[in-house]
């Protein structure tokens, strides 16, 4: 199968693409969080198709995308007034609930949970894509399991030509880390995955708002299966180090020099490069100024398949605060490295 790049986002090429997802067929679309691989979510055999597509194991759930709130409605048993709380502030945008699911949605999309996954992404085109389709779509991130996510169109390429018929290629993502996903309760939330909407946002709206204890401990079973598995890993071994840009360009520096014979990839804030740029030799991607997690969040992904491409030997990273963004982004980054962070 040859893959199409879609980069004309006329309304003809929208109704192709949409067409395409209602005869059962897997299409990338593009999110404010990362690319989506969609299909329709209401049809098993659809759904099988992004788990050979991905290689996934099949046991890990998928995230029903819907172009509106009252869209939900058909998929869930009950709406408490939390979750109404949280779609009133957070969508369209990059929050996933999980709701009590009713007999409409397969098996196949929650991997047998009796919850199903939602999300209304912040995206025009992708909204215009769901509502086109007129069935919810689900959309795991487009990459093959286990590798980075993608945030361009040319990352989806890269892991899924030959594999689905388009791709529609809306630029990069403007958030860069996927949606958080939360279970939602009469009486409070849980976050299972740290992402776009943060702890303290989600404070503003609900009261009782926690971290499931897998996200802190190895040993707590994970609600969300897809935590569990290997996720976010570039084709080289990565160490990440969080500190001042002067202690984080000593430790890359004395790291370099003990792996003089190998080629280094260096993920770093303008500050830090200003610092190494005459010192070292080694592929740079410089995503912003020392500690600001949003411009982190927005090119990790694209460091990492940027990294993957030069073929490095070795991946040296600067961290940002485990606090806002920042725990989404030292989420994947934790995850990237194999827990191999060091604080400075
Ligand atoms: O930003 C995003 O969420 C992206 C874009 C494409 O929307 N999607 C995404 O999907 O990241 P995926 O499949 O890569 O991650 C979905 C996460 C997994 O950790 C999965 O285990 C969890 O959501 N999940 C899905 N359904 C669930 C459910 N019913 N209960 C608990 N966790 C669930
Ligand atoms: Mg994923």
């Amino acid at each position: 199968m040859e893959t199409k790049i879609i980069s004309e986002l006329t309304t003809e090429n929208l109704h192709l693409v949409a067409e395409s997802l209602r005869r059962g067929e897997v299409v990338a679309i593009p999110t404010e969080t990362v690319y989506g691989l969609g299909a329709n979510g209401l049809d098993e055999a659809s759904m099988d198709k992004i788990y050979a597509a991905k290689g996934r194991p099949s046991d890990n759930p998928l995230i029903l995308h819907v172009p509106n709130a009252d869209s939900i409605k058909p998929l869930v048993k009950e709406i408490p007034d939390t979750a109404y709380k949280l779609i009133d502030a957070f969508w369209p945008g990059p929050l996933t609930i999980t709701l009590p699911k009713s007999d409409l949605v397969p098996d196949r999309a929650t991997g047998g949970l009796d919850r199903v996954a939602l999300r209304c992404p912040d995206h025009d085109i992708c909204r215009e894509v769901l509502s086109l389709a007129g069935v919810p779509i689900a959309a795991p991130s487009a990459n093959i399991s286990g590798r980075p996510s993608p945030t361009t169109a040319q990352a989806v390429y890269d892991d899924m030509n030959g594999r689905i018929p388009y791709i529609v290629d809306a630029g990069i993502c403007t958030i860069g880390v996927e949606s958080t996903v939360v279970e939602v309760r009469e009486d409070g939330v849980t976050i299972l995955r740290p992402g776009g909407i943060t702890k303290e946002m989600l404070e503003t709206v609900v009261e009782n708002v926690v971290y499931d204890p897998f996200l802190s401990s190895q040993n707590e079973a994970p609600k969300a299966p897809g935590m569990k598995y290997k996720h976010y890993a570039p084709d080289a071994p990565m160490r990440a180090f969080i500190g001042s840009p002067d202690d984080v360009a000593d430790a890359f520096t004395k790291v370099i020099r003990e792996r003089e014979n190998n080629r280094g990839a260096f993920l770093v804030s303008e500050e830090t490069y200003d610092l190494l740029k005459d010192n070292v030799q080694g592929e740079f991607h410089v995503y912003g100024h020392h500690g600001d997690a949003v411009r982190l969040a927005h090119n990790f992904y694209k460091s990492l398949h940027y990294f993957n491409e030069c073929g490095v030997d070795y991946i040296l990273a600067e961290g940002v605060e485990n606090s806002g963004l920042g725990v989404a982004v030292m989420n994947r980054m934790d995850k990237a490295c194999g827990g191999q962070i060091i604080y400075l």
